[in-house]
């Protein structure tokens, strides 16, 4: 609410955005794929591979599906939260970075990243998206092509 308010986006979507991200989170792996079954959506194989990335698709999904959220804007910025993805809205932002910069997170560069965020968004998505692939890379794990494009799309518009 507080990067909504900042970036002049809906605090409400903000909120309730945030507050259903990552739904399905601690869902069991099989009940994530039962998600995917029933409401007909095909994994691509980089997400396939990558379990973490399962609950912005399963999240977005239920929160459709299964609570009845109508609002776009939001089921994206949860669908997204993860990947991030090329040309985002300034919701989709919002909530990916305040989840990169939340208070429960302790990456090595978290510190940079919460001051990163208030001087600027396009600023800290460069830095969040460029350290992300980075450290995907140092894993020797696969890059999503929604990340490689949104870090694509940031360094042309920066
Ligand atoms: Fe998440």
């Amino acid at each position: 609410m507080r990067l909504a308010k900042k970036y002049g986006c809906d605090e409400e979507k903000a909120y309730l955005a945030g507050l259903l991200h990552d739904i399905t989170k601690n869902t069991p792996k099989e009940e994530q794929l039962k998600i995917f079954n029933d409401f007909g959506i095909m994994l691509d194989d980089v997400s396939y591979a990558a379990e973490k990335l399962w609950h912005a698709v399963s999240g977005a999904a239920y929160c459709e599906k299964v609570l009845g959220i109508t609002d776009n804007e939001v089921l994206s910025a949860i669908r997204y939260h993860t990947t991030a993805k090329k040309d985002m809205t300034i919701l989709e932002k919002v909530l990916y970075l305040a989840d990169f910069t939340s208070s429960d997170r302790d990456y090595d560069d978290v510190d940079i990243m919460r001051s990163l965020v208030d001087i600027s968004m396009e600023k800290a998505l460069d830095y969040a998206l460029s350290y992300t692939i980075k450290d995907l890379v140092e894993q020797g794990r696969q890059i999503h092509p929604d990340t490689m494009e949104a870090y694509n799309f940031v360094k042309e518009n920066i």
